[in-house]
């Protein structure tokens, strides 16, 4: 069924209409044009889709744009301003946490939202917020450094 949403995509309002069930990524990644957000597995089980809405990490592959109908939504392009990078930006950068950097985007949308919620997580609460978010280059040490890095308290851990 078709349908006509009105969002805001980093601080941009846009009315779209179309299928109700289609993915709010599609909508994200072809009618906006905003591909820093990527796709894996498709079927919400790797949090490579990641984004915000309302300030809530979803997986967008699995959001249908309905669900979406009023809401806002930030992608990794609403992190930096101008040349200067968000500080998880800047952590994931510091520490090498990524390999083909296929799932950084979702990780480090993640970890913004659990940072917004919380600005001094615990290693366990790090952990528990990103669990649903699969590195398959296995870099899971550098990016908890990384997320620890930017609450300001960086130093090595063996192992999540
Ligand atoms: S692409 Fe959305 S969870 Fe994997
Ligand atoms: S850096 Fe390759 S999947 Fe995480």
């Amino acid at each position: 069924m078709e349908v006509t949403v009105t969002l805001t995509v980093n601080g941009i309002e846009r009315t779209i209409t179309t299928d109700s069930e289609r993915p709010l990524i599609d909508v994200i990644r072809e009618d906006l044009q905003l591909t820093g957000t990527k796709e894996g597995c498709g079927e919400g089980r790797c949090g490579a889709c990641s984004v915000l809405m309302d300030g809530q990490r979803v997986l967008s592959c699995v959001t249908a744009i309905v669900q979406a109908d009023g809401k806002s939504i930030r992608t990794i392009e609403s992190l930096a301003q101008g040349n200067t990078l968000h500080q998880v930006q800047e952590a994931f950068l510091a520490e090498g946490a990524m390999q083909c950097g296929y799932c950084t985007t979702g990780m480090i949308m993640t970890a913004v939202g659990l940072l917004e919620a919380n600005p001094r997580p615990t290693d366990e609460e790090i952990i528990a917020a990103m669990r649903g978010n699969i590195c398959r280059c296995n870099g899971y040490t550098k990016i908890l450094n990384a997320i620890r890095r930017a609450v300001g308290r960086p130093q090595e851990v063996s192992a999540i």
